[in-house]
């Protein structure tokens, strides 16, 4: 198929290269051009200086970028993906961004006849590197249809949860679930550092009962040495529980534990660790 993939960061860029080895056709745009280029001559594609130019002629556009604003700008701006669709075209978005953003492209797309998906991911670099991120998706059924087989390249689980909106929605709910866990793992392993345990050991046991999470078994080891350098930042997370903050607040839904760790995610940025993995919440601990 002739795809394109707009926004080649650390996502996108694994991403759009399991479209490429899986035979088809992908063109490539990327704000930073000098990436756009490098993936092209990586993986033999093609690559356009805006959104639109890389769009023209695509069955389907994907797109991961940074938040709300970005989404709009190579979504709908002036020489964003839907100034160069067709007609039956679908575009998909697989940036982390508010439900309000995605009602508000899926109009835009439906007013020219195009489909539009917002379509989250999780799994983390690791996961779009090695192709098994879960994609969360929210808009109707046919263009889910079209574009579910080329996300199945980078997605080991790929949902549609309901209307447009329900991916992202669905993406808040994951996000709210780690922010909890993460102050609790952060607890747990401060707790049993300064109680003198073998805080590996402990860890070791308790990730075989019912305690048992990817954060534990993935992060606690990294953790327990205080190495923050990697993986999901800080500043990402504060911009998805800020998303997640919003919705609940317009839904009268309470979130006391999540808007507590947004308010420690602040301390952790405050000590300049707004790259660091959101692991960092011990770190607040540690140097109590
Ligand atoms: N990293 C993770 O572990 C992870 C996991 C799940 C979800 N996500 C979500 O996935 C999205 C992308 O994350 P990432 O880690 O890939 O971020 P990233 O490495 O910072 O990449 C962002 C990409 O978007 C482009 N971009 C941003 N704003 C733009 C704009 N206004 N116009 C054109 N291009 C723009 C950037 O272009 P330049 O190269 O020019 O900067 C870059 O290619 C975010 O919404 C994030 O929350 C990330």
């Amino acid at each position: 198929m002739k795809l394109a993939f707009l926004g080649l960061g650390v996502m996108g860029y694994p991403m759009a290269g399991h479209l490429a080895k899986a035979g088809h056709e992908v063109t490539v745009y990327n704000r930073t051009a000098a990436k756009a280029e490098a993936w092209a001559k990586e993986h033999g594609g093609r690559s356009r200086g805006s959104p639109a130019e890389a769009a023209e002629g695509a069955a389907i556009v994907f797109m991961c970028v940074g938040n709300d604003n970005d989404v709009r700008e190579v979504g709908t701006g002036p020489k964003g993906a839907l100034a160069g669709m067709a007609r039956g075209a679908v575009l998909v978005d697989h940036t982390t961004a508010s439900a309000d953003v995605a009602r508000e492209l899926y109009a835009a797309a439906q007013a020219k006849g195009v489909g539009f998906l917002d379509a989250p991911v999780s799994g983390g670099q690791a996961g779009a590197v090695n192709g098994r991120l879960t994609v969360m998706v929210g808009g109707d059924e046919a263009p889910f249809r079209t574009a579910e087989p080329a996300m199945r390249h980078y997605g080991q689980a790929v949902t549609l949860m309901g209307p447009s909106g329900s991916g992202q929605l669905t993406k808040m709910v994951n996000q709210i679930l780690l922010a909890g866990l993460i102050q609790g793992l952060s607890e747990g392993i401060n707790f049993a550092m300064r109680v003198g345990l073998d805080a590996r050991k402990a860890v070791d046991v308790i990730a075989k009962g019912a305690a048992q999470s990817w954060q534990l078994e993935n992060r606690a080891p990294t953790m327990i040495e205080g190495k923050f350098d990697f993986g999901f930042a800080v500043d990402w997370m504060r911009k998805d529980l800020g998303i997640c903050l919003a919705e609940a607040r317009r839904r009268n839904a309470a979130l006391p534990v999540t808007a507590l760790v947004d308010q420690f995610y602040e301390r952790v940025q405050e000590r300049g660790g707004g790259r660091w993995d959101t692991s960092a919440l011990i770190h607040l601990l540690a140097k109590a």
